[in-house]
């Protein structure tokens, strides 16, 4: 079986058709086939261009085809691409290093030896898998039970769904992984009703970013940290949607001047090549023990490289502070529209509540006037650009986003 020619020999319909021939349908039909990208932008098979303000959800950091990336993906898979998990590589070291680091768990000398660190990384391909690794570590404390958020999403394999609150993706599925009590997302009585001495771990993204990018009260990880402290429970933060710069600090739970037990982190890692890490600090460090969980392909010696050139390209390009300057910029113009019933969210992940539910009307125009943006809720929308959108581009976007606007409310002007 053959199928000649190039993406631009076939529509993007043809290629649709052949998706819907050989693929599974788990994700609907694609809105678009791309086929290319560059910097911020990506183009359609049938030739079309569109300013990515989505990012993969919040995967592509630094854009597409950035040199950094692929002059490291490249010179790692030329020296050595996959070793088994009998040895180890450079880059994979060097990654958790430099995670422990940049999460402040780094002591030189402070540790068994000058080399060591007060937490260790796992690392994986996901970030459900991820979310998998931190769960079977908090089973290794003795406990079961797990506090997790309403409006959560950790991830699709049984143990992270089990974590994850929308029903429609949990009721096909049960029995799931038990032992789980649900509470509101950001109600510190609640949280501190529901923990006692047999709850294993707290689990709270930082951001909730599936359920629209809805940020908690201030104090509220602070609170959440006193609260698992107070009854020996595990403090876990999934950072996968949030973390490694999208919030403009390279973890967004720092902001809060918490430390956790658990971090989880996948997404923008890699800035598109698939790897997860489970973070584990402290006493949480030596919870997963030998034989007790693996992984083929986590800590691949190409991923790793991968994510260090995306470290050290938000580090040198100075990306944490254009990721707070140019969301708030995004904010600060939206926020007036009077479809707009506010934004929300830090950095580049920013969420737009509407007036009323036509998101979905919204991101459709936003597709066909060339901007890709998504729309979680009805009456929210989600933006994550890479990290490197610079303030002509965000300007230009959001000019454009508020002529669809206009229209979604019926064609009125703003100001
Ligand atoms: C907060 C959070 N946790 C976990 C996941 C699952 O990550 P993955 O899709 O890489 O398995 C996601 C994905 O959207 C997420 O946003």
């Amino acid at each position: 079986m053959s199928f000649p020619g190039t993406p631009q020999e076939h529509t993007g319909q043809e290629w649709i058709e052949r998706y819907q021939g050989a693929l599974m349908n788990t994700f609907g039909t694609p809105q678009r086939v791309l086929v290319r990208g560059e910097g911020p932008y990506v183009w359609d098979a049938d030739g079309n261009r569109y300013l990515d303000l989505l990012g993969g959800i919040a995967v592509n950091a630094l854009g597409h085809a950035h040199p950094a990336i692929l002059d490291a993906v490249t010179t790692q898979l030329s020296t050595l691409g996959h070793v088994s998990n009998f040895f180890t590589s450079t880059p994979q070291i060097e990654l958790a290093e430099k995670l422990l680091q940049l999460i402040g768990a780094w002591r030189t000398g402070g540790g068994a030896g000058p080399w060591a660190a007060e937490g260790r990384v796992f690392f994986t391909s996901s970030g459900t898998e991820a979310n998998e690794a931190a769960f079977k570590a908090s089973r290794r404390t003795g406990r079961t039970a797990i506090v997790a958020a309403e409006g959560s999403f950790h991830g699709r394999t049984m143990g992270a769904l089990a974590l994850t609150s929308k029903e429609a993706y949990r009721t096909p599925f049960e029995p799931l992984p038990g032992d789980v009590r649900w509470v509101p997302y950001g109600d510190v009585d609640a949280l501190a009703a529901a923990v006692d001495d047999s709850v294993a771990a707290v689990i709270l993204e930082p951001i909730q970013g599936e359920a629209g990018v809805v940020d908690p009260p201030d104090d509220y990880l602070l609170a959440a940290r006193r609260i698992t402290s107070e009854h020996g429970a595990l403090l876990w933060i999934d950072e996968v949607q949030t973390g490694i710069g999208r919030t403009g600090e390279w973890f967004a739970h720092q902001a809060a001047g918490v430390t956790p037990d658990l971090v989880t982190v996948a997404k923008g890692l890699g800035g598109g090549i698939p790897i997860g890490a489970c973070i584990a600090l402290g006493d949480a460090a030596t919870l997963l023990q030998p034989g007790n969980h693996g992984t083929t392909f986590g800590g691949n010696p190409v991923a790793t490289a991968a994510a260090l050139a995306v470290i050290s390209t938000i580090e040198g390009d100075g990306l944490l502070k254009n990721a707070r300057t140019v969301g708030q910029q995004i904010r600060s113009a939206l926020d007036d529209h009077p479809l707009v019933a506010g934004t929300s969210g830090r950095g580049l992940l920013i969420g737009v509540g509407l007036t009323r539910p036509v998101s979905a009307d919204v991101q459709k125009a936003a597709l066909d006037a060339g901007l890709i943006v998504n729309n979680p809720t009805p009456d929210r929308l989600r933006l994550a650009p890479p990290l490197i959108l610079t303030a002509d581009q965000a300007e230009g976007a959001v000019k454009t986003l508020c002529t669809l606007l206009d229209e979604a409310d019926g064609g009125g002007s703003t100001s």
